[in-house]
């Protein structure tokens, strides 16, 4: 039984300076999910503590705020069959000790700091993180028709 469901999914600043932007996107649409929303911005330091909220007086908050407003990142809304969780394993654990080969950060990310990737770790974040970067009206779902290949 299918559950369909859309995540946030961000690319932060290490990707777009390491121009692999084309090729971490490509893993995602490689296993299926579909875009439905994508902006670049530069988002400023009050985004920056909106999106992040929840780590708030956390050690490595202030560097995680730094790093996110360094540069612009690329926002995105995808959809597909269990997407959350689907996307967190494609990604791997943001701890670079941790991600192994194969996934997202095993593979891009040499430091913790630097991770190259933000993902919604649940519906509810998924939710909240959507309305910040995106109205409703910019979300373009769309079917699959004939061109569905996997
Ligand atoms: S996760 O993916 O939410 O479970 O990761 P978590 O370990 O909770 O970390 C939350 C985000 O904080 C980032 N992080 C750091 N940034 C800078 N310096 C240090 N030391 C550090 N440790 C963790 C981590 O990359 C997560 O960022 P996002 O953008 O959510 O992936």
């Amino acid at each position: 039984m299918e559950k369909i469901e859309k995540t946030f999914v961000m690319f932060k600043p290490g990707c777009l300076q390491r121009r692999i932007v084309g090729e971490v996107l490509n893993r995602l649409e490689r296993k299926g999910l579909k875009i439905i929303a994508l902006k670049m911005l530069h988002m400023n330091r009050a985004m920056a503590e909106a999106h992040y909220a929840e780590h708030r007086g956390k050690d490595f908050y202030e560097k995680l705020l730094e790093y996110t407003v360094s540069g612009p990142v690329i926002a995105m809304v995808l959809e597909g069959d269990e997407a959350i969780a689907l996307v967190r394993r494609l990604a791997g654990p943001a701890d670079f000790h941790e991600s192994l080969p194969g996934t997202i950060r095993g593979d891009f990310a040499a430091r913790t700091r630097l991770n190259i990737i933000h993902a919604s770790d649940s519906a509810a974040s998924a939710e909240r993180e959507m309305a910040l970067f995106f109205k409703a009206g910019e979300l373009c779902s769309w079917e699959d028709g004939n061109a569905r290949w996997f």
